[in-house]
């Protein structure tokens, strides 16, 4: 019978047709007479098997690991008690060579071994996708960016798209990746924030998905030099609201991908204890945290106690949300910590309306505030931070034309993702990893 061309996911549902699947060599193994192969195709994985005159090819180095081919054979359903993807099995009946895979010195296990030096791995990035895990990943980071769309178009919110390329600082000067641009200084942008405020009076709420840039120094899981930054901005808001709008964020979107029979499946396997969140998030004030630390033995950078001013840094913060289990929102930080735009607690002036989100394993995967709204407070605030405000004059021009009190956030793509994927690092969490030495593949 004629065979008509399937997706692996498609062929999953061919059972007893004859269909041509193409894709990837994942694995071969002989069994006597026999030949199995895992067909990779991006859709799914699919076992098919070989024999007779066919079961030759694997002795005469034809088909070998991550050659292409397309496999014509006829869908079987795999008897009780055999398992394979899909729960089917292809009878090969015939094959063709599409690009050939060399098999020896040159092969593709000689050059990505899972085993190798991570930096060698890296160098190697390009077939390291190859890999389940990897893949998988970045499976699981699509069906976000998709769901977090769903949930922000859900929510009435625009999706713009601000420069790149920029002449003002969001999070402090020291990090900023520095360009000449025709002759003058200009930056990588490290968050889009103040582009995204500028929208609010003639778009309403709004959101980007840019790429965010941080020339940071520490060499930790979590930091990049370029991540997927995904930010919004909130108009007429306060802060309560901001804090019960991303609380919904996260709730509905992770639900959205654990209802998705992919991104389900694909979740429990990679973050088998992965507990979704729900309502309501714990909130914790900053000055709380640094009493739980201080009760808890966590010290602070110098080794001493936490005292009123001090960052809590990557390995308190996350001991403080590992031993907790759940989510929090990390709320009210100092203004000396943070960054010029934050408004200060109209209750207690010394700290901000802010909020880290603390995801276990990762720790903060969400930075938010409530904006300084009115033009003598935020010039206090350049001046706090020693910052020229002169560039900023597009900035200031929204606090002199009809403001209005509204907030936002950033999201950390690949934080979120190592949370929900259960990764060690954000750098498994990339496509292509940037981050001190590494800009290549
Ligand atoms: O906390 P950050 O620096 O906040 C801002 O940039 C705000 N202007 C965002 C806003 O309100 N629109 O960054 C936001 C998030 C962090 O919580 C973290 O998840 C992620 O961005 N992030 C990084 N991810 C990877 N590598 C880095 N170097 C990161 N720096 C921040
Ligand atoms: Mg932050």
């Amino acid at each position: 019978p004629q065979a008509h061309k399937a997706k692996i996911n498609k062929a999953y549902e061919s059972v007893g047709q004859r269909v041509k699947v193409n894709g990837w060599i994942h694995r071969i193994r002989n069994n006597k007479k026999l030949v199995f192969i895992v067909l990779r195709d991006g859709y799914g994985y699919l076992q098919a098997v070989l024999t007779g005159n066919l079961a030759l090819a694997k002795q005469t180095q034809e088909l070998t690991l991550e050659s292409s081919v397309s496999l014509y054979g006829t869908v079987n359903k795999l008897p009780e008690g055999k398992s394979a993807p899909g729960g089917v099995e292809l009878s090969v009946d015939y094959y063709e060579v599409v690009g050939w895979a060399p098999g020896g010195e040159d092969s593709f296990t000689n050059k990505v071994n899972e085993n190798a030096d991570p930096s060698l791995l890296l160098d190697q990035r390009h077939l390291a996708l190859r890999g389940e895990t990897l893949s998988s990943v970045m499976k699981v980071r699509a069906l976000w960016m998709k769901y977090l769309r769903k949930f922000f178009e859900n929510e009435g919110l625009t999706e713009v798209t601000p420069p790149c390329m920029v002449q003002t600082q969001v999070e402090g000067g020291s990090t900023l990746f520095k360009l000449n641009y025709y002759g003058e200084e200009a930056f990588l942008t490290q968050s889009s924030q103040l582009y995204l405020e500028t929208c609010l009076a003639s778009l309403g709420d709004v959101y980007c998905v840019q790429e965010s840039f941080r020339a940071e120094k520490s060499h930790t899981r979590r930091h990049l030099s370029e991540y997927t930054h995904i930010e919004s901005e909130l108009a007429f808001i306060d802060f309560d609201d901001l804090l019960s709008h991303l609380e919904k964020l996260f709730v509905e979107t992770v639900g959205y991908i654990m209802e998705d029979p992919v991104g389900g499946a694909l979740v429990k396997q990679l973050n088998p204890d992965f507990k979704a969140p729900t309502y309501p998030f714990k909130r914790l004030d900053y000055k709380d945290a640094l009493e739980w630390l201080n009760e808890h033995g966590v010290p602070n950078e110098d080794g001493q106690k936490f005292k009123f001013g001090d960052d809590i840094a990557e390995a308190a913060e996350r001991k403080m949300v590992d031993t907790m289990g759940v989510p929090i929102f990390l709320t009210r930080f100092p203004a000396e910590i943070k960054s010029f735009y934050m408004p200060r607690c109209k209750d207690d002036p010394r700290v901000t309306e802010s909020v880290d989100v603390l995801m276990p394993n990762v720790g903060e995967i969400t930075g938010g505030s409530m904006r300084t709204w009115n033009e003598t407070d935020l010039l206090e605030g350049y001046q706090r931070e020693k910052i020229d405000h002169a560039p900023y004059y597009w900035y200031l021009d929204q606090r002199k034309y009809g403001s209005v009190p509204h907030g936002g956030y950033g999201l950390g793509t690949e934080r979120i993702l190592a949370w929900l994927c259960n990764r060690y690092t954000v750098r498994d969490c990339s496509l292509y990893p940037r981050f001190t030495g590494r800009c290549k593949p």
